[in-house]
């Protein structure tokens, strides 16, 4: 069957642990992170057609470069390069629902979901494993969208490996915020609070980051309590700063009971953990209601990795 167009589902990220090292030589920091795909969707399809292009729809759409730059075209060029079997043109049309610049790894889920779709659509025929060495060529997020699940991450966040988990689900609150941050600034911010906070500290000296034992060790038990004690992001306090609203909407999710708070990646996302599904749409309405943010979202995690749902 010859199929002319392909269209892939694929989940935003939240980072569980995002532990930041010195900024390397490469302009990149080294960071090892636990990454958790939930069920807020972008969905991507791909058309054959003369010439690339990439249309925007949804949510947030206005700020999404829709030309050379946007990285599903971009994720589109590299696994042409990549693949022995590829077309001339694609139209890449992305219908939004996971908000722009907001920590979510929205542009790189659509690069993921993108490429999905290139292989099916092209017969390409790249295993799971190679696609995911061109992702890592496109974006540091972009392979863990591929996969999806919880995985952990090292380099800038492109070297994955699976994390030992248990089958639990968790129930989690999103805070979108009345803003985006830019993640080049606030990884800028970091170093600049290090150095700050004196040279020869540990923080300043931005020493090999570690992964969480304690996190790991509650997502091995399925124990929402110990995870939620255990949430931790280095950008958080550079987030802040950039944006201190977040400190109310970070308090406010505490005070109605979530079992952790913390800043998405680069923020300004805030995502709260609740006890379970009825807890989270108390909660949900709690935080609509104190007025602490844009709008909010409840999502189940974690969920699959870029998805072909329709050919
Ligand atoms: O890889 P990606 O294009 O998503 O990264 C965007 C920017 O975020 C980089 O140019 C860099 O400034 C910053 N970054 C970083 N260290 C990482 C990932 C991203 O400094 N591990």
């Amino acid at each position: 069957m010859v199929v002319s167009s392909v269209t892939v589902r694929v989940p935003a990220k939240i980072n569980l642990q995002l532990a930041v090292g010195p900024l390397r030589a490469d302009g990149y920091h080294g960071l090892v992170t636990v990454f958790h795909a939930i069920s807020l969707f972008d969905d991507v399809t791909v058309a054959t057609a003369a010439a690339d292009s990439v249309s925007v729809g949804g949510e947030g759409a206005a700020h999404v470069p829709a030309d050379d730059d946007n990285l599903a075209l971009r994720a589109v060029r590299a696994l042409r390069a990549a693949a022995a079997q590829a077309g001339p043109g694609v139209a890449v049309t992305i219908k939004k629902r996971i908000p722009v610049a907001a920590g979510l790894a929205g542009g790189s889920a659509d690069a993921a979901a993108a490429l999905v779709a290139c292989n099916e659509l092209w017969g390409a025929g790249l295993p799971v494993r190679e696609l995911c060495e061109v992702a890592a060529g496109v974006g540091s997020d972009v392979a863990f969208a591929v996969l999806g699940g919880t995985a952990v991450g090292r380099g800038r966040g492109e070297r994955l490996s699976p994390a030992l988990v248990s089958p639990a689900r968790y129930h989690w609150v999103l805070a979108f915020a009345n803003g985006s941050l830019s993640t080049p600034e606030v990884y800028g911010t970091l170093d600049r609070l290090r150095s700050a906070e004196g040279a020869g500290t540990a923080a300043a000296e931005g020493g090999a980051p570690e992964l969480s034992t304690e996190l790991m060790s509650a997502l091995r038990a399925g124990d929402p309590e110990r995870l939620g004690r255990s949430l931790g992001n280095d950008l958080q306090a550079p987030a802040i700063s950039l944006f201190p609203a977040l400190r109310k909407t970070l308090a406010a999710g505490r005070e109605f009971g979530a079992l952790g708070a913390l800043v998405s990646g680069s923020g300004p996302t805030c995502f709260f953990l609740a006890r379970g599904a009825s807890h989270a749409t108390d909660l949900a309405v709690a935080l609509s209601g104190a007025g602490v943010c844009r709008s909010v979202a409840r999502a189940v995690g974690p969920a699959p990795g870029a998805t072909v749902i329709e050919r």
